[in-house]
């Protein structure tokens, strides 16, 4: 019998700290998660400055509390896995320096890991018996891709965002309407008491068979009519506000993500990303797709948002590959899906 592997985790790409312990790529034991966003709230975004300073300071504590949950110590561990890629540098820094520490102090592999390719891999942990091909929609804050994921560690980019990420999107307009960071979550919650049909918002449509997004459009638009409405002094619905324009994002996600299926012949769609969590996208993917016989699968949002435990399946997928990295490994910010 093979025996198990077990891959110590370490994710700090953005505003949170993370550290988990993953058991050949599909078993969480543990995933300890310390999130900034009460600090970064205050300045309605993340500074990247605070979140590299925060970072130093609670990952060493969260990377034993994920030890110490998941009842195993620094011996037990097969190797290291960290996010080097992409993200904010000085944030990356922190979990990979500290990731490379470890490796050389305990003498274990160091697995360098793509932030995405760790959001794609968060599907393997909720579906034990999922294995590529499928195709994946990834919607985070910072990245917004249809991937071909055509086996492990082989991806082909289908199409992405000309502008801004759809988390992005969601994290503005909030912002504009009042809500605080992150805006996803909030316009997701004020819209289920709002009308998706009540304003027309533009959907960017390229050529028949492009399957890029753009999002500047539909912000603009939003903030156009904002303006507009305040100049007249006509009353603002916000929810309806919102419930429109998240309509609007939602049906080039889901039109493009059907085509891409379509295009590829795969009759599965993984959803990842932060963005991922949002109520009306998994609905209306569930409903569209199940016109087409395509499966829709999507992680429990726990593992949407930025954790370890993806980045920990991801580590293992490639530790089967021999695909461990020199301990001069450096974080690479825009680091794109696929490079190494
Ligand atoms: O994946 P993630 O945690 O971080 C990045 O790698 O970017 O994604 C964070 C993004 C934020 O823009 C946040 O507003 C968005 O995901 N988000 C949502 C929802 N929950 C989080 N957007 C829409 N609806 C949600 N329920
Ligand atoms: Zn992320």
């Amino acid at each position: 019998m093979n025996k198990d592997i077990k891959i110590l985790a370490i994710e700090s790409s953005c505003d949170e700290t993370s550290a988990a312990v993953v058991v050949n790529g599909r078993k969480v034991l543990s995933n300890i998660i310390a999130s900034q966003i009460d600090i970064h709230t205050k300045f309605g975004g993340v500074v990247p400055e605070v979140a590299s300073r925060k970072h130093i300071e609670v990952i060493s504590t969260v990377v034993q509390e994920a030890l110490e949950k998941a009842n195993v110590t620094f011996d037990d561990i097969d190797a290291v896995g960290v996010t080097y890629g992409p993200g904010l540098v000085g944030a990356l820094l922190v979990g990979l320096q500290y990731a490379k520490g470890l490796s050389y102090a305990l003498n274990k592999p160091l697995i360098g890991v793509n932030h995405i390719e760790g959001h794609i891999s968060a599907n393997f942990i909720e579906y034990k018996e999922l294995e590529p091909p499928f195709v994946c929609l990834v919607v985070s804050g910072g990245h917004t891709f249809i991937v071909h994921m055509k086996d492990y560690g082989e991806f082909e980019v289908l199409g992405q965002t000309r502008d801004d990420a759809a988390g992005e999107a969601f994290d503005k307009v909030a912002r504009s309407i009042g809500l605080g960071y992150p805006g996803g979550p909030k316009i997701d919650k004020i819209s289920k008491q709002g009308n998706a049909e009540a304003i027309k918002f533009p959907r960017a449509n390229f050529h028949k068979e492009c399957l890029d997004f753009s999002f500047s459009g539909v912000k603009s638009a939003v903030l156009n009519y904002l303006n507009s409405k305040k100049m007249k002094e006509e009353e603002i619905v916000r929810e309806d506000v919102a419930a429109s324009f998240q309509k609007a994002v939602v049906d080039v996600l889901v039109e493009n993500a059907i085509k891409a299926c379509k295009l590829k012949k795969v009759d599965k769609i993984a959803i990842a990303g932060g963005v991922a969590s949002n109520s009306c996208l998994r609905e209306t993917m569930i409903k569209e797709c199940e016109k087409e016989g395509i499966k829709v699968l999507f992680p429990p949002l726990v593992l949407c948002t930025d954790n370890a435990a993806m980045i920990g399946s991801a580590a293992y997928f490639e530790y089967k590959q021999g695909k461990t990295a020199p301990l001069t490994l450096n974080a690479v910010p825009n680091l794109k899906l696929g490079q190494r």
